[in-house]
């Protein structure tokens, strides 16, 4: 048990982006410092840390430097070497630990673990070969599945459509990756997502399920309460929190959950630090997301994760200042009720670039999805279907 760390103390963030950002304001408010290993020398998001370090995280400095000012380790990013992760963790507690996120830093393994322990997911099938993914495409079911990267996915990133006639050994050679994972392709009910924190002793609390909304794979708006059946959302509740107890879990989880038309409730993937669905917490919640994570690296109690007022997350794209000349109308998104503005400090808009959020706080439901909807006019964002 690594305990109580008083104000004061230095946390170490490993990645760059927007969730450590975040994550360093839920910190710096309570008087903690931060170190952030960005692994690139690209500050933006990161610019609020006490010190950044920019070197890749294959370098031995860059490792003497963190360990030398972290006095305990979190991720804000998946994707760093699980090598690294287990050198970290010699020299400093590392929450969540390296095989965690070992886990959901590889579908293959994540599925398996899922599989495993019998949480319900998917049907998947693991493919290293052009022969195997032939193979595996003959025994797909008529509606088709999507091959996955076991590893480096994000935002769709590194996934393809498929069905029973597609050509494998054109798709496995354009595909630049050893490993994948082909997976029956879900006609989508709806997305869900549940936040669940456990801390160094194995307490835990979940946080209301969200329902999400994605447009080309990339997540458009959260929406809690999640408008679902009130027996699915307490099921979800429960899974995650099974999940963090069975991957014995230290600090904020993220659950992903497909509800298919047929009305099953399937796992889709982990991620091992705060997510993106769970912007609306800063606003909307007793306890933002990213305090928790503070919380639990910091040994202090886990806070109230109660749903203060109904929210709307809506996600900015760099479509948003592509499509406005560079200067998109923040004074009257802000002159909407209940909006609530966070951008990142990314240098560059590009079209699907994670830039910021708006969160919507309203009494009720109705409310803050008409104003989300009216952001989305003014910011040229498509309607919600
Ligand atoms: N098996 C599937 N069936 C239907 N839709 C899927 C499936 N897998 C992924 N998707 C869609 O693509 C989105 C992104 O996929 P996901 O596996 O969560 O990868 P990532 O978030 O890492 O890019 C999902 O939120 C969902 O909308
Ligand atoms: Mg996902």
């Amino acid at each position: 048990m690594s305990g109580y760390r008083p104000p004061g103390s230095t946390i170490g963030v490993l990645g760059g982006g927007q969730l450590g950002r975040m994550l360093t304001i839920a910190a710096r408010r309570m008087g903690y410092r931060v170190v952030s290993w960005i692994g690139a020398p690209d500050s933006g998001p990161a610019g609020l840390a006490d010190s950044i370090i920019e070197e890749p995280f294959d370098c031995g400095d860059g490792l003497a430097t963190f360990l030398d000012r972290a006095e305990v380790a979190t991720v804000e990013f998946e994707n760093i070497p699980k090598s690294l992760l287990e050198r970290i963790v010699e020299k400093v507690p590392l929450m969540p630990d390296a095989a965690a996120v070992g886990i959901c830093q590889h579908r293959e393994r994540e599925k398996c673990f899922l599989l495993e322990k019998g949480f319900p997911c998917a049907a998947f099938m693991v493919v290293d070969s052009a022969v195997q993914l032939d193979a595996a495409l003959g025994k797909l079911p008529d509606n088709g599945g999507i091959l996955k990267t076991a590893e480096f996915g994000y935002d769709g990133k590194g996934q393809v459509g498929v069905n029973r006639g597609s050509n494998a050994v054109e798709i496995w050679a354009s595909f630049e990756a050893p490993r994948a994972v082909l997976e029956e392709k879900i006609v989508l009910a709806a997305e869900l997502s549940v936040l669940v924190v456990r801390d160094q002793a194995g307490h835990t609390a979940v946080y209301d399920p969200v329902e999400n909304i994605h447009r080309d794979h990339i997540l458009d708006v959260s929406i809690v309460p999640a408008r679902l059946d009130p027996a699915i959302l307490a099921e979800a509740g429960k899974i995650a929190l099974g999940i963090a107890d069975a991957l014995d879990y230290r600090g904020i989880l993220a659950v992903e959950f497909f509800v298919s038309g047929d009305g099953r409730l399937l796992v889709n993937e982990m991620a091992p630090r705060p997510h993106n669905s769970g912007h609306h917490t800063i606003d909307a919640c007793e306890t933002s997301q990213f305090e928790q994570q503070l919380r639990v690296l910091c040994g202090l109690p886990i806070g109230s994760t109660r749903l203060h007022s109904p929210a709307v997350m809506l996600n900015l794209l760099g479509d948003v200042w592509v499509d406005n000349d560079g200067n998109p109308d923040w004074p009257a998104v802000l002159a909407l009720p209940g909006a609530a503005l966070h951008l990142y400090e990314k240098h560059e808009a590009r079209r699907g670039r994670k830039m910021g959020h708006v969160t919507f706080t309203a009494a009720t439901l109705p409310e803050a999805l008409a104003n989300q909807a009216e952001a989305r006019r003014i910011l040229g964002i498509p309607a919600l279907l």
